[in-house]
């Protein structure tokens, strides 16, 4: 294995194994690591047809102490039971969910980046409905497996501000559907809004509310968050965006180096008074976003990251990689 830790970027490569549990006649078995990265299914399993799929997305790291710690791992399990309570999926326990983390980050351990390359190791849970079946209803047998890859920046050129275009015209996801859970449908939903995006020469798509089209949700793959020129960190509130975990652990930071915040409905209007914009999400960690094309306007934020995103950055960044004291008790050591 030959890696080139400093230039790893987001994307899939083979590691040495993955974890699979099975979840049959109401119960969770108790887990193997697989050293192929194929899974058998039935054609006729309910994930393949009918979407009953969910996935999270968290981070181990090489500290400087030289020890490997989780990012909130808790965290992930919650929302992973909240996205499979309404997919009718069964419940996976939290100490199931941590433990099976454990076991497959420590046996892909020589897959965690070294200290100082800034990279991580991206764990990537799944849940499947896996049972065969025709009928619309939920499958009787799942498949949780996790999978981990070595990841560096997910944007290239590091924390270089990106343009995000608003997708007036498609949503990721309905007033009351799934926009609050993280299913395999919502991403399938914004890959077109995203394609468009990319059409107009920029790297994200920003999404409206789904009912009026007026206020401010998400980006694709992550949070919004406007810096006031106060100051102020203001997020949005909406019922059909997705509960960050490091939007969460922003809020507190900003809160911790004195910053106002604010969780609230953002009216797209709004987007005039930020002097700073960033997406946040485990895998964009924070990063600065230059302008804002909507309709035929443009709003723009600078061609770096701001001073506020960047002491958030640094924060979150020192935090993880163990530079700076845990004071909240987030990193959740491997052993
Ligand atoms: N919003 C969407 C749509 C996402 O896919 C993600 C990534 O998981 C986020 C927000 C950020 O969530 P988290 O910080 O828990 O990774
Ligand atoms: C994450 O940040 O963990 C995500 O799931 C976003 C994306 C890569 C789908």
């Amino acid at each position: 294995m030959k890696i080139d830790w400093k230039n790893l970027g987001f994307s899939y490569m083979p590691v040495k194994s993955n974890i699979r549990y099975r979840y049959r006649d109401g119960r969770w078995d108790q887990g193997s690591i697989y050293n192929s990265d194929r899974i058998e299914l039935s054609v006729a399993s309910n994930c393949l047809h009918y979407g009953q799929a969910a996935f999270e997305g968290l981070k181990a790291f090489r500290c400087k102490d030289g020890r490997v710690r989780i990012f909130r791992p808790a965290e992930n399990a919650r929302r992973m039971n909240k996205t499979s309570a309404h997919l009718l999926g069964p419940e996976i326990p939290e100490e199931l969910f941590i433990d099976a983390v454990k076991r497959v980050v420590r046996d892909n351990i020589e897959y965690v980046p070294p200290y100082g390359t800034g990279g991580s190791l991206y764990i990537r849970p799944l849940l499947i409905g896996s049972s065969a079946q025709i009928g619309i209803s939920a499958a009787q047998e799942y498949e949780f497996i996790i999978l981990v890859v070595p990841v560096g920046p997910y944007y290239k050129g590091g924390i270089k501000p990106v343009d995000a275009y608003v997708s007036e015209d498609w949503d990721r996801a309905a007033p009351h559907g799934t926009g609050h859970i993280k299913i395999a449908g919502n991403y399938a939903a914004s890959l077109k809004p995203t394609k468009v995006a990319k059409e107009h020469g920029c790297h994200v798509a920003l999404f409206l509310d789904p009912r009026t089209h007026t206020y401010i949700e998400e980006f694709g793959t992550s949070n919004f968050i406007g810096i006031k020129p106060d100051g102020t960190y203001v997020t949005p509130e909406s019922p059909s965006i997705l509960e960050s975990v490091t939007n969460k652990s922003l809020l507190e930071l900003a809160r911790d180096l004195g910053l106002t915040t604010e969780r609230r409905r953002i009216h797209k209007d709004e987007l005039a008074d930020f002097s700073e914009v960033g997406a946040c999400g485990t895998a964009v960690v924070v990063t600065p976003v230059g302008r804002i094309f909507i309709g035929d306007k443009v709003f723009s934020y600078g061609d770096c990251i701001g001073p506020v995103l960047k002491k958030l950055f640094d924060h979150m960044t020192g935090l993880q990689f163990g530079e700076i004291e845990d004071i909240h008790h987030w990193m959740l050591p491997l052993d």
